[in-house]
């Protein structure tokens, strides 16, 4: 009995809820111990990572965020038009015929645009946005404002689709009249935070997303069925995990730099293993969760994948200039290991300055340029060495992990749709398979650049 694979899903389900309930609860994130925080201010890294969770963070990382609660009352209107519209966005039965979708984006676009006419004061909104842009937070906490940016990061996106799953009449658009009440308060949030894409990233439209008590605020679907309910969940939910595991981690890594630079081997190699456990842990996230028990791939692509995508622009100098939607590489937590080795960045400048803010850009360069990788000294570094050797081969496993098992999810059939992944999409001619193959290439080559890595250290 207790071998039977239903048992032992439930029990696997069981330990993954405990151990999640276990580390949100405690709050480890938010207990930064003294002795860290003096390190924080005694490194460069330090300072870097410092400034991202005091600023961004409102003093705690995954950020703190709050979704309507404590909010000045002229951003609540925004608020409560995402949860309204909710109902009206994704349906059970997606039309492949044009006509209809046409009818129901012009619907649901036309009803958002009414609501946000009749219930934002743009006035005091304008106001309150421009004082904050300026410095002057005395309008509006950090943390509510950090559930503002999500709350018009997800409202560009459902106006943008109005379909749920997306269609291909609305994919077809390459240039969106967005209302006011979602364009004037998108520059400056965007100007605020120093990235400046169009569509959501990771951090607005997933991290921001989630309250401290590990609560999601603007779902995608409501009421489709059990499955994607729970698959919407747990999807997000991972991306959200993966931070809090990886704060303590990052601490680690300053405690790493710091000792080495002062030549406390024995104390570097501490820090380097702690981090190595923690990195363990932390890609357990991935390994428990991205299973079809969990995401279940016959509807991730059209109800979870749709929504986070982009594939539009606009005219910038004369020129079209088009943005992708979210994408995994927007974590955090894996371009930090990359700079914590020394590895160049998997994403270009561009689109670092596209969809990664400020403060966090600034987190990874300084833990770049502060790479001690390539300063190990033959034998007398021997110990410290292993523990990169171990950093590299976690990342080894992961990368072929991810590669096999996401391929799967983005290769299942939507006839309502042209291929289009959240976070590439795709205007290219091509058909789907080549689509694909440019994906797979792209995730190859940054197993290839870690392997590459491992090598390096034995030479
Ligand atoms: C069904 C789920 C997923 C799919 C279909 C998927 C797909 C992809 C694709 C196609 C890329 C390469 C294109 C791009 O840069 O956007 C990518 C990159 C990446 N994804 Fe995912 N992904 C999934 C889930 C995840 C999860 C859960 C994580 C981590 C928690 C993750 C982390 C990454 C990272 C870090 C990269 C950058 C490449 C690298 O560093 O190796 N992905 N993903």
């Amino acid at each position: 009995m207790l071998s039977s694979p239903f048992v032992l899903l439930a029990i696997a389900a069981l330990a993954y809820k405990l151990w999640q309930a276990f580390y949100i609860s405690n709050d480890k994130n938010s207990k930064v111990s003294s002795k860290l925080k003096a390190l924080e201010r005694s490194h460069e890294t330090g300072g870097a990572l410092s400034n991202m969770v005091q600023a961004d963070g409102a003093g705690s990382w995954p950020p703190k965020a709050t979704h309507g609660a404590g909010w000045p009352s002229e951003l609540l209107p925004f608020h409560e038009i995402y949860l309204e519209m909710i109902p009206l966005l994704s349906s059970s039965n997606p039309s492949l015929d044009d006509a209809v979708n046409i009818e129901r984006r012009d619907q649901f676009r036309a009803l958002m645009s009414k609501k946000l006419n009749e219930r934002v004061d743009m006035a005091r909104v304008q106001a309150l946005v421009s004082s904050i842009e300026a410095g002057n937070w005395s309008g509006c906490s950090r943390q509510a404002y950090n559930g503002f940016y999500c709350c018009i990061g997800v409202l560009r996106h459902s106006y943008r689709w109005a379909i749920i799953p997306l269609v291909k009449v609305v994919q077809e658009e390459r240039i969106i009249e967005f209302p006011a009440q979602l364009e004037t308060t998108w520059r400056h949030l965007q100007r605020t935070f120093g990235v400046d894409s169009d569509s959501g990233s990771n951090t607005s439209n997933v991290l921001l997303n989630f309250n401290q008590k590990g609560e999601r605020a603007y779902k995608i679907n409501l009421e489709i069925s059990e499955l994607v309910t729970s698959t919407e969940e747990a999807f997000f939910r991972m991306f959200y995990d993966v931070e809090v595991m990886a704060y303590p981690m990052y601490q680690k890594m300053v405690a790493a730099y710091i000792s080495y630079e002062q030549g406390k081997k024995g104390e570097c190699l501490k820090h380097m293993e702690d981090i190595n456990s923690q990195l363990r842990e932390l890609l357990r996230v991935f390994y428990q969760n991205l299973v079809e028990s969990r995401v279940a791939k016959g509807v991730w692509l059209s109800y979870c994948q749709s929504f986070q995508a982009w594939g539009a622009g606009r005219m910038i100098n004369g020129e079209y200039v088009e943005f992708d939607g979210v994408s995994g590489s927007h974590n955090l937590c894996f371009m930090v290991i990359d700079a914590f080795l020394g590895m160049k960045s998997y994403m270009n400048d561009q689109n670092l300055g596209r969809y990664i803010p400020q403060n966090q850009r600034n987190l990874i360069s300084t833990f770049r340029r502060n790479s001690f990788f390539d300063r190990l000294h033959g034998d007398e570094d021997k110990e410290i060495s292993d523990q990169f050797g171990k950093i590299i081969q976690h990342l080894k496993v992961f990368r072929s992990a991810h590669r096999a098992r996401v391929m799967p999810y983005l290769a299942q059939p939507a006839p309502e749709r042209m291929m289009m992944t959240a976070g590439k999409s795709f205007n290219e001619p091509g058909n789907d398979d080549a689509h694909l193959k440019v994906l797979d290439n792209m995730l190859v080559s940054r197993l290839k650049d870690t392997i590459a890595m491992a090598s390096k250290l034995l030479s």
